[in-house]
């Protein structure tokens, strides 16, 4: 079975006798490590309970744009940027329309304005009514401007009729909602990714460190994988589960890391520093643990090495990726990062800005590379992840 595994999946459900269908799409997509969210029309509440698609989700079906309780828990524009993929299963007639003609009109449709995800539908509706040239000019549109048309099949009908217009299977669906999020652009590539904090030993039970939670490292190396390319992900101490398919290399401190890389890097083609990796370590660490006194102590730091600087300044260097947290002047500090440490790409954020970076799934970045600088709009980390990969593919293989 294809892996969605971290992938976020906003399941539409419209209007449609079909739509006793997505409870089992529900837990397929779960099955295959999707987290989903559910938003229904009220149509679609007259064919299946949002209770019992709340039971299979795991989280309140959103079902109104205007209802300030639910938009205080996780409101349309929050919904919109959490999704990996919109997925609308049954798509009706009546909702391809208003998708084609841009409308705000219910919480569905405002969410896939408001969204820069990748939209796929499998329409389902009665045999004439997908055979209307109107509904054909629909297709044709949502298709031109980039969207995903699955199936319908064809068979009989809940209304009696034969013909084109059954929704989808709903194993065919996931196998080929999985097929979106993966991609040739890196295949024969080797990409090497540091992800987390490093972990700088004071003594044999304590150390310093800082609070990246790897979460954009680990989304990197599962974006690499899912473009085709052999990846290895050179970990710090982090809470999350080693990616299916990727190589990881646990490490503790900066020195560990980058003994690490260097081994990691032999016929790389890319490197991204991902790693928050510490920039100091004590100069030494006690062999026993330190013993509280009356009296203050102090502790001598040493510089650690740089890590990426070191990678870039390899007579045989990948593309180096480097990443620049900052809280002001944004773009000249990541400029000084691409040509201090020598780097093909600097992926800059404004930490100063709670909803995004360390810790937070949202992130929003500016590319700054020697020619240009492109700010992308904010944007779940592993959508964020996709879009830099293709970005890094384009570069490295020039297509
Ligand atoms: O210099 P600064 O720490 O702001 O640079 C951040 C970038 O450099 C990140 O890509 C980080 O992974 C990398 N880095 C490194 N080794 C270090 C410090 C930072 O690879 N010792």
């Amino acid at each position: 079975m294809s892996s969605l595994v971290n992938k976020h999946i906003l399941l539409g459900v419209t209007g449609g006798i079909a739509a006793y269908k997505s409870a089992e799409l529900i837990r397929l997509l779960q099955k295959s490590g999707a987290e989903v969210r559910v938003i229904m029309t009220p149509a679609a509440q007259e064919f299946i309970t949002p209770l019992t698609l709340q039971a299979l989700s795991g989280h309140p079906v959103h079902t109104n744009l205007l209802d300030p309780e639910a938009e205080a828990a996780m409101g349309h524009i929050e919904l919109a940027r959490w999704a990996d993929l919109i997925l609308i299963a049954p798509a009706s007639a009546n909702f391809l329309a208003r998708l084609c003609h841009g409308e705000g009109s219910d919480l569905l449709s405002t969410v896939c304005l408001a969204s820069h995800c990748q939209i796929a539908l499998a329409p389902a509706m009665n045999q004439a009514m997908w055979a209307q040239a109107s509904t054909q000019e629909n297709i044709d549109k949502l298709k031109s401007r980039g969207n995903k048309i699955f199936g319908p099949g064809q068979g009989y009908q809940a209304c009696g009729d034969t013909g084109a217009g059954r929704m989808e299977e709903v194993d065919a669906l996931v196998e080929q909602v999985a097929g979106l999020f993966s991609s040739n652009l890196l295949s024969g590539k080797k990409v090497v990714i540091t992800a987390g904090p490093t972990r700088e030993a004071l003594d044999p039970v304590r150390y310093i460190s800082n609070h990246s939670s790897g979460k954009m490292g680990y989304a990197l190396a599962i974006a690499a994988m899912e473009a085709g390319a052999e990846t290895v992900l050179i970990s710090g101490p982090v809470n999350l589960a080693p990616p299916e398919k990727i190589s990881v290399v646990p490490t503790v401190s900066a020195l560990d890391m980058l003994a690490a890389s260097l081994e990691a890097v032999k016929g790389a083609d890319i490197f991204i520093a991902a790693a928050a990796v510490a920039d100091y370590r004590p100069e030494h660490s006690a062999g026993q643990k330190i013993k509280k006194t009356d009296d203050d102590i102090s502790i001598a730091l040493t510089k650690n090495p740089d890590i990426v600087a070191s990678i870039a300044a390899l007579e045989n260097r990948p593309f180096t990726v480097g990443f620049a947290a900052e809280t002001n002047n944004l773009e000249s500090y990541a400029r000084k990062k691409l040509v201090g440490k020598n780097l093909d790409l600097v992926i800059a954020n404004d930490v100063s800005n709670q909803a995004i970076g360390f810790n937070s799934d949202d992130n929003q970045v500016t590319l700054i590379s020697s020619e240009q600088a492109e700010t992308l709009p904010i944007m779940n980390k592993a959508s964020l992840a996709t879009h830099l990969i293709s970005y890094i593919a384009a570069r490295v293989t020039g297509v």
